[in-house]
């Protein structure tokens, strides 16, 4: 394997070896003050997944693509948010723009193609034809159409970000939204982001997948270090260390740190020396939907992306990235097999188990559900959400 060593200072390495030994010596992990009762709808409300989407969706930045998707100028990609069909679009200046995929006319969908490359995008139902900055350039038979201020009627226009190797979106065309992603990060969780070095790695595939599970079930099965050896007995359960993480809150969003049965090889040296660097997870997840996992070896960035309109719809955005591209077939069979086995412990073990509890959840007569103090990530986001919703930018 290419393992890159951890791009962190020795005192954070040592902190987290520090954490981890101290909880597999003790069988403890990082725990909430409180176990948290929370109401099970909502996972299944179909007014609080209105108001998601619109009051937080259409007001903090989720990634939209990595920013390798589209490497050179006209190259555009399309993306499906949890309000609009996004065309993203490579400006001649190198920038990146979004724009909601609807014909100003009378709605057609602009852009049908997943990706390509183009200077000019006419619609297919009555040729209208906008620049690649949104610009209304042509109306097909001007004249006979009515008079039009082309100015108006470029196409609408989502604030967007290119940061991190990614390109980042405010789901929302309303016009009073902005974009600061370094401040909606924070300080010390950029910079904690800015290590996973994410622009320095290779999008090897990017895939996703619909599911009629609620954003939340699935955000809640990534927070959850507590399910291992349950949920996974058949498969990674014996690689993975259960119920023992270091968990950091850092502001509104997240870290966390879990070691794999591995690092039993260097658990007899002193913290600040054992090279835990191939033995450790470290996630950073994203309010509200998105999970950045370091594996010793590559990055899988996921984004759970509510569909529009139902409470019970996501698309899973899962990429796995790479540190160096892969160019032989040797390298592309390796990285495809990692993938193979990602998808199949999803599809087989987390998915199952998901869409039964979404389907649970669902009955008349249950109480509350519960988040243990174990489950403290779990608790955060949960928290967070409750937060975001009383805070008037909507970024709790
Ligand atoms: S709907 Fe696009 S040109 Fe008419
Ligand atoms: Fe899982």
């Amino acid at each position: 394997m290419v393992y890159t060593d951890l791009p962190y200072d020795e005192a954070t390495k040592a902190g987290f070896a520090r954490a981890l030994f101290d909880h597999l010596d003790h069988d403890t992990t990082d725990m909430a003050p409180e176990i948290l009762e929370v109401d099970p709808r909502v996972y299944t409300d179909p007014e609080l997944a209105a108001r998601e989407r619109r009051e937080l969706f259409g007001y903090v930045p989720i990634i939209a693509a990595h920013s390798t998707e589209l490497p050179g100028n006209h190259d555009f990609a399309t993306v499906q948010l949890p309000n609009n069909e996004i065309v993203l679009v490579r400006q001649a200046d190198g920038g990146v723009r979004g724009f909601v995929n609807t014909c100003r006319h009378r709605g057609a969908r602009l852009v049908p193609e997943e990706r390509g490359s183009k200077r000019i995008f006419s619609c297919r139902y009555h040729g209208w034809a906008y620049g690649s900055d949104g610009s209304l350039r042509s109306i097909a038979d001007e004249p006979t159409f009515g008079r039009v201020d082309r100015r108006c009627m470029s196409l609408l226009e989502v604030p967007v970000e290119e940061r991190h190797g990614f390109v980042w979106v405010v789901d929302s065309a309303a016009g009073d939204r902005t974009i600061d992603i370094a401040e909606w990060l924070g300080r010390e969780f950029d910079e904690s982001l800015a290590a996973m070095e994410m622009d320095k790695y290779h999008c090897h595939i990017a895939q996703n997948f619909d599911v009629d599970i609620n954003w939340k079930v699935l955000m809640d099965a990534f927070l959850d270090g507590y399910h291992i050896t349950s949920t996974h007995a058949g498969t990674v359960a014996p690689y993975f260390y259960n119920n023992a993480q270091s968990w950091e809150p850092m502001g509104r969003h997240g870290r966390m740190v879990t070691a794999r049965k591995s690092i039993d090889t260097v658990r007899g040296v002193a913290p600040a020396d054992a090279p835990i660097d191939r033995h450790i997870t470290v996630a950073h997840f994203l309010m509200p939907n998105m999970s950045v996992l370091r594996q010793p070896d590559h990055l899988e960035v996921l984004n759970f992306v509510p569909a529009p309109g139902t409470p019970v719809g996501t698309r899973m955005q899962m990429r796995l990235l790479t540190r160096e591209p892969a160019v032989t077939d040797e390298q592309k069979a390796r990285w495809d097999k990692n993938w193979n086995i990602l998808m199949a412990v999803l599809r087989e073990e987390d998915l199952v188990v998901n869409e039964g509890l979404q389907k649970a959840v669902t009955n008349t007569d249950i109480g509350p559900i519960y988040f243990g103090r174990n489950e403290i990530a779990n608790q955060h986001f949960h928290q967070w959400m409750a937060r975001a919703f009383e805070d008037s930018r909507k970024w709790g």
